[in-house]
């Protein structure tokens, strides 16, 4: 049986690289697997290419397969826009092409991951059932002609993703070199205003409140006479105008991103549950975005075996330091407590109009080596050739328009190269942290309905923070507030807006059991229905911060107010953008205004203890960054983290960890040679030699010190 040897490649890629991911749940070893010459070496890590033979000439196959070979890449991701090329109209399945091009892949050696093709409906499905086509506010359905059209509660195009995906799933059941799946791409994207969209959302609310009473109350509809007295009533809580004032009650708005969130959710789970059926031994994932926040990610995430995102770091016309890229990683990784993939990474400029700046020298390299630094366990380029038509045909891939292999493809079959290298060492490792950061989808949707103050946001808060740990070479994990805490000694909760009172007693308990809370401006307002909570701030986590916030007061774009600190945080700095009124009761204060007459009863920053922990509170936003590195440095001496190195400006360091192994990664990200000082001894994986006390790295240059062996 072919499922044999299917089970046979899943269990060699199981113990490889991807033990994080797929975590042991396919571990049959099979005899055959040995027979099989094309398949990646044993533990082979997944390296490859997004790849779109249907863009191409049947004859070029063979050379990009070829080359791809040539490249050390074993994996392609295919045919996740193709619909129309297999299902050329209702019920009638071509995978002829596809076969072909699977099996020319295989037979180089390069196993596929098939996406199933739902982003993107064939111009049959929207003439026979228009219902499937997504409704905008004004009642008018969107026009055909791109992708990410569809409406989710349409009962066709529920029957049709999931007939093509069962397809497929049939059909490749029986393939040696299929190895897993990614459902759709990219879920997102626009919100359906149609009738049986309005019907599910009323049912959904239905089934969460039980009476109209417990939805009104909820919502606090007595505000504005916002009453509903039938379910039939409730509308789409709309943005039409644009305006604030406009937009529904916060309440509503927050219902109607977790109804939406789930309707992507079971939709992703019925393709799911059929490659499941089908294909037991294939893995399932799906390709994320990072900090994209639409949608609630950890229950996207929660039926697939392992996270996989894409990731284009470039944006800026010269090199930056691209810490939102490794907070992206971390977030992923947090989504199940477990490695991911790249499933679409950075090849060359970007763009679908005007395009921006290509990698330089070094830069695609040191992009992967990021991700991998983070707990990527897997890279795939997006894309392999530059497409000549269509949307993309500036958003580059590997190979230019003309499809020869140069710098990029060089630069891209280096790293692999060195990915090979580390496989072993990277095997059964991951990014293990002493600091957490919570950051969930409830609080990232109510600050975008209501930032309290102008420019504020969950992610804005948080790299406020990130940064500092960044610079200070300390690793973070992003975890929802569910997460269990006690393994962290350090907790940052910032702009936790929406915080429910078991989440309070939690981080109270934290403190007293002897962790070190960080929390700031904006913390603990609101309760999960968004509703602001009755206690004086900060609510339920007084004891924990020893401080009383009297009031609170927005600052205008040029306004700045001066803080003095001390004890550890010495320094003149500016508060910007908002202030907390913060009145100590039992904290010492760390930081106060010096300046602003009625500022002065006021603490800027303040520490507390309570049991064996401490408690801290930032009133307010820093506008220098030399502040968060002074506060950083305190709270990670606070909770007794020492960090293995302190890289210069502009280079980062992340620690892989696992199996009694300790790899040290050293990135820099700017252009210019950095000398680091490292462990002294150690072996750098990369070179094969021994450290001296300081490392000198080339422009966008990457070393990996094996700390432990
Ligand atoms: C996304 C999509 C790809 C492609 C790239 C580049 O990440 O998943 O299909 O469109 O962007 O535009
Ligand atoms: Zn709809």
């Amino acid at each position: 049986m072919k499922t044999n040897v299917r089970a046979a490649i899943l269990s060699v890629v199981a113990v490889g690289c991807l033990t994080n991911i797929c975590q042991g749940q396919r571990q049959v070893a099979n005899p055959r697997v040995q027979m099989q010459e094309a398949l990646p070496e044993k533990g082979a890590m997944l390296i490859g290419v997004d790849y779109y033979p249907e863009h191409w000439p049947r004859d070029r196959w063979e050379t990009d397969a070829r080359l791809m070979k040539e490249a050390g890449f074993n994996v392609v991701r295919l045919a996740e826009f193709s619909w129309i090329n297999m299902e050329p109209e209702e019920g009638r399945f071509e995978f002829g092409w596809l076969d072909e091009a699977v099996t020319l892949l295989g037979r180089h050696g390069i196993r596929v991951i098939l996406g199933t093709p739902t982003a993107v409906m064939p111009a049959w499905v929207a003439r026979k059932y228009p219902e499937t086509l997504r409704q905008q506010p004004d009642a008018t359905r969107i026009v055909w002609g791109g992708r990410k059209h569809n409406c989710f509660t349409s009962g066709a195009y529920r029957l049709l993703s999931e007939r093509i995906t069962r397809a497929m799933a049939e059909h490749f059941a029986s393939s040696p070199h299929v190895i897993g799946w990614q459902t759709d791409n990219e879920f997102g994207g626009g919100e359906c205003h149609c009738d049986t969209c309005l019907a599910e959302f009323q049912d959904w609310l239905r089934r969460k409140y039980g009476t109209l009473d417990g939805l009104n109350r909820a919502w606090g509809n007595h505000f504005w006479g916002l009453t509903f007295t039938t379910w039939g009533e409730i509308t789409f809580p709309d943005n039409r105008t644009g305006e604030m004032w406009a937009m529904g009650n916060p309440s509503a708005c927050l219902d109607f991103k977790r109804f939406t969130s789930w309707l992507r959710v079971r939709f992703q789970a019925d393709q799911v549950r059929i490659l499941r059926a089908i294909c037991p031994d294939d893995f399932v994932t799906h390709n994320f975005m990072g900090l994209f926040s639409d949608l609630d990610y950890y229950d996207l995430a929660e039926d697939l075996d392992f996270v996989t995102w894409d990731n284009y770091p470039i944006w800026f016309d010269e090199p930056d330091i691209p810490y939102s890229a490794s907070l992206a990683a971390d977030v992923m990784r947090g989504l199940k407590s477990k490695n991911f993939m790249i499933m679409e990474q950075t090849a060359g400029p970007c763009g679908w109009g005007s395009f921006g700046r290509n990698p330089w020298p070094g830069e695609i390299r040191k992009i992967a080596y990021q991700q991998l630094a983070h707990g990527s366990d897997g890279q795939i380029w997006f894309r392999w050739r530059t497409c000549t038509v269509g949307r993309e045909q500036y958003w580059h891939g590997l190979l230019g328009h003309d499809g020869r292999p140069l710098r990029r493809y060089d630069e891209a079959a280096q790293t692999a190269r060195e990915f090979r290298k580390l496989e072993d060492r990277l095997r059964g490792t991951t990014v293990v942290s002493d600091v957490a950061i919570l950051y969930d989808y409830d609080n990232l949707w109510s600050l975008g309905f209501q930032p309290g103050y102008e420019g504020n946001s969950l992610q804005a808060a948080i790299l406020r923070y990130y940064n500092a740990l960044s610079r200070v070479g300390v690793n973070a994990d992003l975890v929802n507030r569910q997460a269990d805490l006690a393994k962290y000694k350090l907790v940052l909760a910032p702009d936790l807006n929406v915080m429910p009172d078991e989440t309070a007693r939690k981080l109270v308990s934290y403190v007293e059991k002897g962790g070190v809370l960080l929390a700031d401006c904006r913390t603990g307002i609101k309760d999960c229905n968004n509703l602001c909570h009755e206690r004086t701030l900060p609510g339920l986590l007084s004891p924990a911060l020893g401080i009383r916030i009297e009031e609170y007061s927005a600052l205008g774009s040029n306004v700045r107010y001066a803080v003095k600190g001390e004890a550890g945080l010495d320094g003149s700095y500016n508060a910007i953008r908002y202030t907390d009124w913060v009145v100590p009761e039992g904290a010492e204060t760390l930081a106060r205004y010096s300046e602003q007459w009625h500022m002065k009863p006021f603490a800027a920053v303040t520490r507390n203890r309570l049991g064996k922990g401490q408690g801290w509170y930032v009133g307010t936003v820093i506008e220098q960054e030399s502040f968060y590195d002074a506060l950083i440095a305190q709270l990670l001496k606070g909770a007794d983290i020492r960090p293995v190195v302190d890289p210069p400006n502009g280079v980062e360091t992340s620690i892989r960890q696992g199996q009694g192994k300790k790899l040290l990664f050293v990135m820099n990200h700017t252009d210019q040679p950095a000398t680091v000082n490292v462990p002294e001894g150690k072996v750098e994986l990369l070179s094969g030699g021994r450290t001296d006390r300081t490392l000198r790295l080339d422009r966008f240059g990457v070393a990996v010190i094996a700390l432990e062996q």
